[in-house]
Formats: structure tokens, C-alpha cells, sequence
């Protein structure tokens, strides 16, 4: 019901301003957000590579309806690119694109936009040696992004996706998508979605995880293993032992600021770890969604929106 309702907010503009302009939210924001600048994205990725993990930077922003501010998303992520390159960060970081925030949901002309913009990314990221993955929002836009994906694909083969497991459709996408080459980074799934769609009960959602999980690590890809729940962290070593998978031939992913300590465990026993980090102003979207994953935050939160 709480997590229902938060994911609710995440959508709600008012809400957003009014989380946006008080500022208790700065020590909550900066637990999952390292800062807003490229110069921030950059120094959390040293920091994280340093200490053996890799990075997908995610230049925050979403559900975008203007032109310029799409145009202002490519250009953060073509200055990232060129930043990381320029540190020498680029072999062991790529980025993460959300198609809303690149133009997707712009009316008649959102599908050709996003997919000319997400083109320029994956041309910046492969001149830079390094690669992008599309990021899966809510389950109106699922099929436009595995279109994008294919189109992307043709030029740019190393173009990553997400499949998130609490879509009853993902087992199926996960068979089309366990190619030699394919890259798909699996989730359980994090905006409200309607019971026709997406189970509702965790435990279902995690019954589907480990089908889904199943079909990646038995097929030909390179599955990134996206989740801090320690029994899917432990059932992917198993799938990885029981289907010969070699390491680096898959990676587990985690978000940044959520399990830091088990993120460098798995780097400091030969695992890839990756570490997405997202950074920039836009943040109420994904904060809300981290909260309603973890509503225990929400005291915290709540008690010093109180006491401002
Ligand atoms: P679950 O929510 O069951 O949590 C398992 C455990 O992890 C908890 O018991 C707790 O210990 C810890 N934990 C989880 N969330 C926490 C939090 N916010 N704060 C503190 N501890 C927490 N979703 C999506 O719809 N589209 C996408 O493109 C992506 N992309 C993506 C990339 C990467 C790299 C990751 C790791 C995740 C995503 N997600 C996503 C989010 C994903 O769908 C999901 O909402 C979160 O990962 C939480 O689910 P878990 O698998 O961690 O399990």
C-alpha cells in the first residue's frame, strides 16, 4: 500500500516541487545520488573503479515533453562520455539512458527522436570504447524500447537492455533476448504497474527473477545480474556454476549507495561488480522510487521534512 502510494508520488508534480525546493532532502538524496555535476559522476566513478568496482553513470531525468531539455540529456551524456575518456575511466564505465528522458514520450515525433538521440550516445560511447544500456521504464513503453533497441542494435551490437522480472511477459523477452552478444541487465522492476501486466506479490516477483535468471544464464548473452537481494545474488552464482559460465562472462550490478559492503565483497572475491550511479538535478523520481522500496527511509525523510 506504501510502496503503491509512493510510486504514485513519483509521478506527481506538485509533490515534486514542494520535495524539490525544501532542503531536508540533501542527506537522503546524497545516499543515493554522489551529485549533479559531470565533474561529481566522474569523481564517484574514480572512487568506485579505484576500489576495484565498475560504473554506469544514469544522467537523472525522465518523462521529458520539451525538445531543448531532451537536446540538454544528450549533451550531459556526450560531456560525460568525453569526461570519463579523458580520466581514463572509459574502459570501466558506461552509461545508462532512460528513452523518456531523450524525447521518447514526445507526441508524434517521440519514437524517431529518441531513437536519433539514443544513436548519438551509443556513437559517442563506442568512439570512447565504452557502451550504454537502455534503461526500462513503466510497461506502457516496453515494446517501443525493445524496437529502439533492435534499430540500435543494427549499428551498435554492444547496446545493452533491461527486462524487469515482475512483468508477466519478461520470461519470454528474456528467451528472445539470450543471444550471443546480447547484453541484458535483469531487475524485479520498480514503477506501479497494474495486475494485468506485473505480479503484485513479491514472492511471485521473485519466482519470475529466477525463471527469468534461469533462461539468461542457460542462453548465450552476457546476463548483468541487477539486484541487492542476497538469495538472487546467491541463486545466479549457482545458475553461473551450473551452466559453466566462465567469469566475465556476467556481471551482478547493485545501485549506488545500497549495499556497499556487499558490493565490494563480491568485487574482492573476482566478481564484476557494477555499480549504477546516477547523478544530476532531476532526482525525485528516483528517490521515490528507492523509498518505496525501502519505506524504513521514509521515517528518516519524513522526520526532517518535519522539523524544517
Ligand atoms: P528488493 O527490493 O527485494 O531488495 C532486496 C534487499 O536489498 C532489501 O532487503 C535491502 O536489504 C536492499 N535494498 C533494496 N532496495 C533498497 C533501498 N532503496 N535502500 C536500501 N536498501 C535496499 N528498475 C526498473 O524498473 N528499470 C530499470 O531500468 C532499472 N535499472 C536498474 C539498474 C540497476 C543496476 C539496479 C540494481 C536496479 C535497477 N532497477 C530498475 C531497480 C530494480 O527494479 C529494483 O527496484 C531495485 O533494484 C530493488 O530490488 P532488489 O532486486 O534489490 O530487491
Amino acid at each position: 500500500m506504501l510502496r503503491q502510494s509512493l510510486l504514485l508520488l513519483a509521478r506527481s508534480g506538485r509533490v515534486k516541487e514542494l520535495v524539490t525546493r525544501t532542503p531536508v532532502s540533501g542527506a537522503l538524496v546524497a545516499r543515493y545520488v554522489p551529485g549533479e555535476a559531470t565533474k561529481d559522476a566522474v569523481e564517484a566513478t574514480r572512487d568506485l573503479v579505484a576500489d576495484g568496482r565498475l560504473v554506469t553513470l544514469d544522467f537523472l531525468g525522465e518523462d521529458t515533453l520539451d525538445e531543448g531539455q531532451a537536446e540538454a540529456t544528450v549533451a550531459a551524456y556526450l560531456e560525460v562520455l568525453e569526461a570519463l575518456s579523458q580520466e581514463g575511466l572509459a574502459r570501466s564505465a558506461e552509461v545508462s539512458v532512460k528513452l523518456s528522458a531523450i524525447g521518447q514520450a514526445l507526441p508524434e515525433i517521440g519514437a524517431k527522436l529518441s531513437l536519433e538521440n539514443a544513436r548519438r550516445i551509443c556513437r559517442a560511447a563506442r568512439n570512447v570504447g565504452t557502451t550504454v544500456t537502455l534503461d526500462m521504464e513503466d510497461h506502457t513503453t516496453t515494446d517501443q524500447t525493445l524496437a529502439t533497441l533492435r534499430e540500435l542494435r543494427k549499428d551498435f551490437p554492444e547496446t545493452g537492455a533491461v527486462l524487469q522480472a515482475y512483468l508477466h511477459r519478461t520470461e519470454d523477452d528474456c528467451r528472445a533476448l539470450a543471444y550471443e552478444g546480447s547484453r541484458v541487465r535483469l531487475c524485479k522492476g520498480a514503477y506501479k504497474e497494474p495486475a494485468t501486466v506485473a505480479f503484485q506479490d513479491r514472492h511471485e516477483v521473485d519466482k519470475s527473477y529466477v525463471r527469468c535468471l534461469k533462461v539468461l544464464m542457460a542462453g548465450q548473452g552476457y546476463p548483468m545480474v541487477a539486484t541487492h537481494d542476497p538469495r538472487m545474488i546467491r541463486i545466479a552464482g549457482a545458475f553461473a556454476t551450473r551452466f559453466d559460465r566462465a567469469p566475465g562472462t556476467y556481471e551482478y550490478q547493485m545501485l549506488f549507495g545500497i549495499r556497499p559492503d556487499e558490493q565490494r565483497r563480491l568485487a574482492a572475491v573476482g566478481e564484476r561488480m557494477r555499480v549504477y550511479v546516477p547523478y544530476g538535478q532531476e532526482w525525485y523520481g528516483y528517490l521515490m522510487r528507492r523509498l518505496a522500496e525501502r519505506p524504513s527511509n521514509l521515517t528518516f525523510f519524513l522526520r526532517s521534512l518535519l522539523s524544517q
